[in-house]
């Protein structure tokens, strides 16, 4: 049996990025759990943000955001980050989290965060609810300490990313890996 729970806004489980925007000197930074990939080519994020967010602002100032995995430990500065805005608070003077350059853009990389993606606008669109920004992913860092054995691939374990529970609002991290993706289900393929 299953219960209908009504029109809902939650997927099991969302990541919870920091989104940055900004420049060394002046950057705010939210946690953002409604983010996903939405192209390949070029490599493209969209994200909800709703119109009130500091960092949309600077989103809209400077064109340019980057998007920062934290780990599962740093699950209370995540949170900080979502819970207080830039509007009235120094988000990093307060939490001790710093910048670090990105590459190709002006706007920096969150240094606690072991993976990261430098990210230009591409579009908007207004829901009513929330701005959809879309952006161009053009370049990507990652710590060596989280890169798998072949050394240009992130190992989830060692990344151990900060997960999202919206119905029960909590953070949780990876469990165990359970299967090959794109090979797993050839076990079923017909002979
Ligand atoms: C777990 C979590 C997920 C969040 N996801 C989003 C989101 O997807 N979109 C959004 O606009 N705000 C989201 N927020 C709220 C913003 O992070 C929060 O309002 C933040 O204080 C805005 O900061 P700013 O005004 O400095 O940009 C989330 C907050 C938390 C705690």
């Amino acid at each position: 049996m299953k219960k209908a729970l009504g029109p809902s806004d939650r997927l099991y489980p969302m990541p919870c990025p920091l989104v940055l925007s900004g420049t060394m000197e002046k950057a705010d930074a939210l946690a953002v759990a409604w983010i996903a990939i939405g192209g390949a080519k070029p490599p493209t994020i969209v994200m909800a943000l709703r119109q009130s967010r500091r960092t949309l602002e600077l989103i809209r100032e400077t064109g340019e955001f980057t998007v920062n995995i934290p780990r599962a430990a740093d699950a209370a500065v995540v949170d900080y980050f979502g819970i207080v805005s830039g509007h009235d608070h120094d988000k990093f003077a307060e939490t001790g989290w710093t910048l670090e350059p990105s590459s190709v853009i002006s706007a920096p990389l969150i240094a606690q965060c072991p993976y990261n993606l430098e990210c230009r606008v591409l579009s908007e669109v207004d829901n009513g609810s929330h701005v959809l920004v879309i952006g161009e992913v053009v370049e990507s860092h990652a710590e060596e300490s989280i890169l798998d054995a072949t050394g240009d691939k992130v190992d989830a374990g060692l990344l151990d990313p900060l997960i999202y529970i919206a119905g029960s609002r909590e953070y949780r991290r990876l469990g165990e890996k359970v299967g090959d993706a794109f090979s797993a289900g050839n076990a079923l393929k017909p002979e």
